[in-house]
């Protein structure tokens, strides 16, 4: 790219060419790659600044929080509480929603994120990022309820994260494809590196915990079996694994040159439909992952169409290129 596009100027041209990005959720956007900026700058530092370890707490799903979850989430409700886009905000490290306070103006917009995505890859030094989800806030005038996060992922106007790796970088869907832009720290400003994002619709590689294996129901088992038969099996080519255990990391790899992730419900914890929070990572990922061309469901129906029913809902997941996606999700079908 000839030209340095900076995250600012991308919002400003969409706007006046597109009319998708209206000034408040460009103000919220901002607001975010700011934060992320923020936290970048902090999981950078590590232990030079005492930051990294447990923090001695749990949150509200029972799981032990990492000093960085709670510096996180500070910093992300700190940075867009007081700017007047917002009406509230719900975190994967808070029980209840985050209302702005009456001393600042209420906006129309509600936040939802996973402050920090694969915890523990924090203190090992590992690809760690922030994943955020933005709706509007439903009319009526009404004080704002946790009610109103219940939407279901198509409603979303925007999504996307920001990936703490051997470079910070913030990839974004409003619902016109999907960009990337890479932190410059000598300028303190994201650039465009990337624009009209494709997932290839074939793959050769999976990214799936694989320990869990004798927990999976039967047609994760059939699928990943068949891709573990490489050229002897039914699929008759190799496939590849990856696993980083941040999700963040796998869905950015699978953004840039494809590939399928999944987390499935197993029978540990049958009550749970799986492991990954519906709302603070299935959402945002799933959308970005549509916006590329790649599919994303829980083994049955399109994420996106699912209806929340709680703030901390969990869900299966299978999302990334579309010819195996389609294909786990057939599998469960039993087809
Ligand atoms: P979080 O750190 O926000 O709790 O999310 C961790 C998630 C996700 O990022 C990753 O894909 C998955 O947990 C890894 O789980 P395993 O440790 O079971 O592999
Ligand atoms: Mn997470
Ligand atoms: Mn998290």
């Amino acid at each position: 790219m000839s030209q340095r596009i900076s995250l600012t100027r991308y919002l400003v041209e969409q706007q006046r060419e597109h009319g998708n990005i209206p000034s408040e959720l460009r103000l919220l956007l901002e607001v975010v790659a700011r934060a992320c900026k923020s936290i970048s700058q902090a999981v950078s530092k590590g232990d030079l600044t005492g930051i990294l370890g447990v923090a001695g707490s749990e949150n509200v799903q029972g799981e032990v929080q990492k000093q960085l979850d709670i510096i996180a989430n500070e910093v992300l409700i700190e940075a867009n509480e007081w700017g007047g886009h917002l009406a509230a905000m719900a975190s994967e490290e808070m029980e209840a929603i985050h209302v702005v306070p009456n001393r600042y103006p209420q906006g129309e917009y509600l936040l939802m994120f996973d402050p920090l995505d694969g915890s523990s890859n924090i203190d090992v030094n590992v690809s760690i990022g922030t994943i955020f989800s933005v709706f509007k806030k439903p009319e009526g005038g009404h004080a704002v309820t946790e009610q109103d996060f219940l939407q279901k992922g198509r409603e979303q106007v925007a999504a996307g994260y920001c990936l703490y790796g051997p470079q910070t970088t913030l990839v974004l869907t409003v619902g016109a494809g999907v960009v990337m832009f890479t932190l410059d720290r000598e300028q303190g400003s994201f650039v465009l590196i990337k624009e009209n994002v494709q997932v290839p619709v074939d793959t050769q590689e999976f990214a799936i915990n694989m320990s869990n294996m004798r927990h999976w129901a039967e047609p994760v088992k059939r699928y990943v079996d068949e891709c573990l038969q490489g050229t002897e099996g039914p699929r008759g080519k190799n496939f590849n694994m990856r696993w980083v255990a941040s999700m963040v990391a796998d869905v950015h790899r699978i953004l840039t040159r494809g590939g399928v992730f999944m987390y499935p419900w197993d029978q540990r914890e049958p009550h749970k439909a799986g492991k990954l929070r519906l709302l603070y990572e299935a959402n945002p990922m799933g959308w970005l992952i549509e916006q590329a061309g790649g599919v994303a469901t829980n083994g049955q129906q399109r994420i996106l169409d699912l209806q929340p029913t709680a703030l901390h809902e969990r869900v299966s997941v299978f999302l990334g290129s579309k010819n195996e996606v389609d294909r786990v999700t057939r599998y469960h079908a039993g087809l």
